[in-house]
């Protein structure tokens, strides 16, 4: 026998040599969920391990975070005043803007501010956008998107990241933001955001759930591999700084695709749905928590992503799982 591949896995030292992938704790952002008020930290029901943060407490776990090496944190807005034209969404003092200014305060350069950027936890019927007719229309949420952006990168963001699905956002917020002088404020596109069911416990947690239909007039159906590139490429010509593929492990094809085909950074978000299956099933006994988690961070990283925003990141690094 000529060929005996198990040479090369004898033992660990050999097997680290020759690994083809390799995971760094700098690949990952953590994702927060800001709500009003002062000293609270309430734990998620549906997501265990993550909670809501009012912004003082919130800065006391990103210090610790970052002592472990966490300094890129996306944060969501929850519990604003929700009304039908989401205002509340981009006004100087929401949630999420006194958050990015508190941690812009407590750690300047030293941590990375990304903010979602979408009106469904600030509208009445929990849609992405503004509803006339029961349709989410474009044009009109595309211009609260851009004033939402534009909010956050004046309080201090270092990265938008718009997650609605409208067409054109990508270019009216980087027009918005240039014509006010954030022009070195990036941009992340959830480019590839399918219409998924591994959504709902972010549902709850955000209290964005829909209240009437579903998402499917705007993010992307699951089938279509060609639409999906041609959401990328939009993306990119619209000044896209980097391109977003969610989910992430039921999508890993659709990670490796689009890694073929551009030359933008490519993020995948290990959305919440992949996060509690791994979470219930771990706590039932049935896998080995750690295994599976770092197996399907090494999975996104094969595919070619080379950011991963996962709710798994604070204890990867928290218990040297990597
Ligand atoms: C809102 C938004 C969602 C997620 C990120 N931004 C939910 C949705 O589109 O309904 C999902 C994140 C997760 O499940 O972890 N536009
Ligand atoms: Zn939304």
């Amino acid at each position: 026998m000529l060929n005996r591949p198990r040479r090369l896995r004898k033992n660990p030292i050999i097997r680290e040599l020759v690994a083809e992938t390799r995971l760094s704790e700098d690949m990952f952002v953590y994702p927060y969920f800001v709500v009003p008020g002062q000293g609270v930290k309430h734990g998620i029901e549906a997501m265990p391990g993550i909670s809501h943060f009012s912004a003082d407490m919130l800065v006391k776990d990103v210090e610790a975070g970052l002592k472990l090496g966490l300094n890129k944190v996306l944060l969501f807005g929850v519990g604003e005043q929700k009304t039908d034209d989401a205002s509340s969404a981009y006004h100087d003092h929401s949630v999420v803007a006194d958050a990015v200014r508190a941690l812009k305060s407590a750690f300047g350069e030293d941590i990375y501010v990304i903010t979602d950027v979408c009106t469904c936890a600030y509208t009445t019927h929990g849609h992405c956008g503004i509803l006339k007719n029961d349709y989410v229309q474009n044009d009109e949420t595309v211009h609260v998107l851009a004033k939402m952006a534009l909010s956050h990168a004046l309080a201090g963001a270092d990265m938008v990241a718009p997650s609605d699905m409208m067409d054109g956002r990508i270019l009216a917020i980087r027009e918005k933001l240039d014509q006010h002088q954030q022009e070195n404020t990036a941009i992340m596109s959830y480019s590839i955001k399918f219409a998924s069911a591994y959504y709902g416990p972010f549902r709850e947690a955000a209290d964005s759930a829909p209240n009437k239909g579903d998402r499917k007039a705007y993010q992307m159906d699951f089938r279509n591999p060609n639409e999906m590139m041609r959401e990328a490429y939009l993306d990119e010509e619209e000044g896209a700084d980097i391109l977003m593929v969610k989910p992430a492990l039921a999508y890993l094809d659709v990670i490796q695709q689009l890694k073929n085909n551009t030359n933008l950074p490519v993020a995948c978000y290990n959305v919440s749905g992949e996060y509690s299956m791994v979470k219930a099933a771990a706590k039932a006994g049935w896998i080995d928590e750690q295994k599976v988690t770092m197996e399907n961070m090494y999975a996104f990283t094969r595919a070619g992503a080379n950011i991963i925003i996962s709710y798994h990141a604070r204890e990867i690094l928290e218990n040297k799982w990597m």
